[in-house]
């Protein structure tokens, strides 16, 4: 096939199997506040810095091939931060919406937004709402922001529907939960990458990545480009899923 796209020719060189790339790839985007202090300039620089490079991974992303890319932006605990810094990200989440709505549109990226939305300012309630809608027709990569997520408030959001609906325990099920979830139609995650090394969840996806494959780089988020996405999936592609039985 010579139609390829310089991502796959990458992907391929690098002995990457297309026909076996990850379906979902969630990624834990860390590591913003370090990059910047480590330059000696401010965490929001940082943030940034962040913002820049997802734009290219969500890119590089759709072109190597990955259907569904879920990313942490901002956690339910991250409320704890110095005020400047949460309005400062606040900010600058409702300016990225608002400034790739067009590109995200004409580039069939298709928004979801996960998280205790109703809880962050009106502007970005509004802007998150403007970007799914105009997108939730499109048919390319499906793009989900977690913005004031948190695991444990997902699963226990939605006991709390089951409970209010007073359903019968014996016929609640796994599926009966996942259903529940913040993204219902979302499939598991299969590769997890945490950039800026820390060996932790940190409250991401709690239920959903009950099987998916951790990868955790060095490099913090803004310094994350295609050659870390690539190993990432050069990586998964040796693992050997097993979900508990012999594989
Ligand atoms: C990740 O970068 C972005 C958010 C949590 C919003 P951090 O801000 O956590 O960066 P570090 O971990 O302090 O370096
Ligand atoms: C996780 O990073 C949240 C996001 C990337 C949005 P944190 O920086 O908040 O995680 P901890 O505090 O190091 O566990
Ligand atoms: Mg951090």
């Amino acid at each position: 096939m010579n139609s390829l796209r310089p991502i796959q020719k990458r992907a391929l060189a690098l002995g990457i199997n297309l026909e076996a790339l990850p379906k979902h790839l969630a990624i834990i985007m860390d590591g913003n506040g370090r990059f910047a202090t480590r330059q000696g300039l401010m965490r929001l620089w940082g943030h940034r810095q962040g913002y820049q490079t997802l734009k290219k991974v969500l890119l590089s992303s759709a072109n190597l091939g990955v259907d569904y890319l879920t990313v942490y932006a901002f956690s339910a605990e991250n409320w704890r931060r110095p005020e400047d810094e949460v309005s400062g990200l606040m900010t600058l989440i409702e300016e990225a919406a608002r400034h790739e709505l067009k590109g995200l549109r004409e580039n069939n990226v298709r928004v979801r937004v996960i998280g205790r939305t109703h809880e962050v300012p009106l502007g970005l309630q509004e802007a998150i709402r403007e970007m799914e809608e105009t997108t939730s027709l499109n048919t390319g990569i499906t793009f989900t922001l977690a913005i004031n997520y948190g695991g444990r408030a997902e699963i226990l959001d939605a006991v709390r529907g089951l409970l209010a609906e007073g359903a019968d325990p014996a016929t609640v099920t796994e599926e009966t939960l996942s259903g529940r979830m913040y993204g219902p139609d979302l499939p598991d995650p299969d590769l997890m990458i945490r950039t800026a090394g820390e060996l932790r969840w940190s409250n991401f996806l709690l239920w959903q990545a009950a099987y998916s494959e951790l990868y955790v780089t060095d490099a913090t988020w803004p310094e994350f480009g295609d050659e870390e996405l690539l190993k990432a999936v050069v990586h998964y592609q040796k693992r050997t899923r097993k979900f508990g039985g012999l594989g």
